[in-house]
């Protein structure tokens, strides 16, 4: 369950503040397909990176699975990694060196917890299959723009 509470966050622009969240309040309970939308700018992203710990918001509170991921008072703050948090970028976030395999399975290796490889393998294995990119697993992720545009 995510617990969200008068979140707050501005960013300072040239010509002042803006005001992404404005004492937002949410909550999304354990297994719920909750989907946010709305106009560009309207903060939809901010909200997301807020939760994943890539901003930090003014204020609020923000829990995740009961525990307190951001607070201001008294003050909390736990690191990305620590958050235990999956996120999909809006735009291109894919290692170019790694294939499409390593870079899937790089959140399982680098991660706090140690998973087996074999367990690592198949959760990559099957998290492609799910997205229908089975016969692109070993190929450069450079190469997926191309692959998919050829058919
Ligand atoms: N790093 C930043 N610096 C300054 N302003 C920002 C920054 N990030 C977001 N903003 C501003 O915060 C507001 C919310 O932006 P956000 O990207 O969260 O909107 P969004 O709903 O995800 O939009 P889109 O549908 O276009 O992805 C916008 O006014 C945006 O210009
Ligand atoms: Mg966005």
């Amino acid at each position: 369950m995510i617990t969200i509470r008068a979140l707050r966050k501005e960013f300072i622009v040239t010509d002042g503040k803006v005001a992404a969240l404005k004492k937002l309040d949410l909550d999304v309970e354990e297994g719920e397909f909750f989907v946010i939308v709305g106009a560009s700018g309207s903060g939809k992203t901010t909200l997301l990176r807020c939760v994943a710990g890539l901003e930090t918001p003014n204020s609020g509170e923000i829990q995740i699975a009961d525990r307190t991921v951001f607070g201001d008072n008294p003050p909390v703050w736990v690191p990305p990694q620590d958050r235990n948090f999956g996120m999909v970028f809006q735009s291109y976030a894919v290692w170019p060196h790694l294939t499409v395999f390593d870079n899937v399975a790089l959140p399982l290796r680098e991660g706090a917890q140690k998973i087996p490889r074999q367990q690592v393998n198949d959760r990559v294995r099957n998290a492609l299959h799910m997205v229908q990119l089975d016969e692109q697993i070993e190929r450069p992720s450079t190469l997926l723009a191309a692959a998919s545009s050829n058919g």
